[in-house]
């Protein structure tokens, strides 16, 4: 076995050296230049000829990324690397995976076929799965899913006396259930009505009175921030403490942080997208998916994806 390639798209150098160095991989290096026109000049340089290639990229504002990501993998292939891998602890266009409206684009399976002809492999952390049981209904490449929760939950137990677990959404209940269930703690999930990108209403039905508990809202993404807004206003007006806002994933549209900040809240996120308040590290986490990946390939008898 050669030893694994580690390269990460601009804004990922953290993860990919925290990566290499669980793994035991070296850390490649290309160039990314825009020209005047707006395209992109992609030069590798690291030879990949024969390594196993592992490119870092995750997928917060997609779409200036996904192209340069498209040409790395392209190039990479072209020039010999034995497989091509993508970390991408952020998968983005996950929550359009239906039609809502005739003629809509349903982009979940569209950006999932890009990925799959480009990359022999994917390793993400808690994609957006509400109407797909799993990535392999539309990702044609193995998958690995890191699972968040039991690292929101060691945050908690760390951080927080006496949590009452919410869940801002239906969807939420994945993780809130868990996280509830891991720390011993009770959970509620609130009924989200969302109007418009960035207009969403939520109601405290199922939010008994929390007493001298700890509000702690846990949601996959905060993307404009605006269910995680509605969510804090409606725990405060019932009399509760301002409650800790935790997400996986941390987007941060429209300046949701500084509007999270002015509410009152703390808010916590993983380090599957940089941000000042990342405290909860997925590397670790990513590396045994990274790994586990390799092992059921061997089992199966195909050819190993760090080969
Ligand atoms: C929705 O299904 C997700 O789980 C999040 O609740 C949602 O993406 C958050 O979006 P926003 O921050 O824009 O309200």
């Amino acid at each position: 076995m050669t030893t694994p390639l580690f390269v990460g798209m601009p804004g990922n150098e953290t993860m990919t050296v925290a990566l290499a160095r669980k793994l035991g991989g070296d850390i490649g290096q290309l160039e990314l230049h825009a020209f005047p026109d707006g395209e992109t000049y992609l030069r590798l340089l690291t030879d990949v000829a024969d390594r196993a290639l592992v490119i870092v990229c995750t997928l917060d504002r997609p779409n200036a990324k996904l192209l340069p990501l498209l040409f790395a993998a392209a190039t990479a292939r072209e020039l010999g690397a034995a497989k091509v891998g993508l970390v991408a602890p952020y998968l983005a266009y996950m929550r359009q995976d239906r039609r809502f409206k005739p003629g809509e684009a349903v982009t979940s399976r569209q950006v999932a076929q890009l990925l799959s002809n480009a990359f022999d492999w994917l390793v993400t952390v808690d994609p957006h799965l509400h109407r797909y049981g799993s990535l392999g209904d539309i990702y044609r490449i193995p998958t690995g899913v890191v699972r968040a929760a039991p690292l929101i939950s060691g945050w908690i137990r760390g951080n927080v006396g006496n949590a009452h677990i919410i869940g801002p959404d239906s969807e939420s209940e994945q993780w809130v259930a868990a996280v509830a269930a891991d720390i011993g703690a009770s959970y509620a999930v609130l009924e989200k009505t969302r109007l418009g990108d960035r207009d969403v209403e939520i109601s405290a039905h199922g939010l008994q009175n929390l007493g001298a508990r700890t509000p702690v809202l846990v949601d996959d993404i905060i993307s404009s921030g605006r269910t995680m807004l509605e969510a804090v206003r409606l725990i405060v007006a019932l009399g509760a403490a301002t409650p800790i806002c935790i997400a996986v994933h941390g987007l941060f549209a429209d300046h949701a942080d500084a509007l999270l900040a002015q509410a009152g809240a703390r808010v916590i996120t993983s380090n599957s997208i940089p941000h000042g308040s990342n405290a909860i590290d997925v590397s670790e986490s990513i590396a045994a998916s990274v790994l586990e990946l390799v092992r059921s390939a061997g089992e199966s008898g195909s050819s190993q994806p760090l080969e």
